[in-house]
């Protein structure tokens, strides 16, 4: 079986993403060259974000910490249920520190902007998003986010990292979904 056969078309191969991926480290590195020294943690959504995370890190050449937070507002249905749940905090404190943000994908908005505002009142230095992928959402909450990978179609997508009902994530390109596989 190939999971690849479960998708109706390709929207960015891995190629695509992989340039992106580096551009957004490349401008990344550069807007925080002088911020260093006060602290940068990336932190990651998880578990859409992890593979994201993973790349992009890697393609910020300055020295940051890593962080991990678990939130889930979609369990195994292919809409938002609105309610964001924490399932896993940050394991350090932020207080004083310049965030990004790293996250797959803003859809209704809703995880980011309780993401958002849950983590200023921590104090940070500063708080900005990464999020690869902006979809299309009638609707969409007003979220800042400074760095965005690719604008997409209001389709259900899947893939580097993305899931539907927990599958797919492994998948090396970020595809559109056959309809026959959800409904
Ligand atoms: C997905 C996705 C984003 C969020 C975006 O996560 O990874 O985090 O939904 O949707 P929103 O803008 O409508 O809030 P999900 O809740 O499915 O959890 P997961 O990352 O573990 O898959
Ligand atoms: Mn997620
Ligand atoms: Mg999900």
């Amino acid at each position: 079986m190939n999971l690849e056969d479960d998708l109706a078309y390709e929207l960015f191969s891995e190629m695509e993403i992989a340039e992106r991926v580096a551009a957004l480290g490349e401008a990344i590195t550069k807007d925080y060259a002088d911020k260093a020294d006060e602290g940068i943690v990336l932190i990651c959504v998880l578990r859409g974000a992890a593979i994201f995370m993973g790349d992009l890190a890697r393609q910020i050449k300055l020295p940051l910490e890593m962080d991990y937070m678990a939130v889930s507002s979609y369990g195994n249905g292919t809409k938002s249920s609105g309610v964001v749940r924490i399932l896993k905090d940050l394991s350090s404190s932020i207080e004083g520190k310049h965030v990004i943000i790293a996250e797959d994908i803003l859809d209704s908005g809703l995880t980011l902007k309780f993401l958002i505002k849950s983590l200023k009142a921590r104090k940070p230095a500063s708080i900005e998003v990464c999020t690869l992928l902006r979809k299309d959402t009638p609707n969409q909450a007003d979220v800042n986010c400074r760095y965005i990978g690719f604008e997409c179609p209001n389709e259900f997508i899947v893939g580097y990292g993305l899931d539907y009902a927990e599958r797919y994530r492994n998948v090396s390109c970020i595809g559109v979904l056959k309809p026959e596989i959800y409904s």
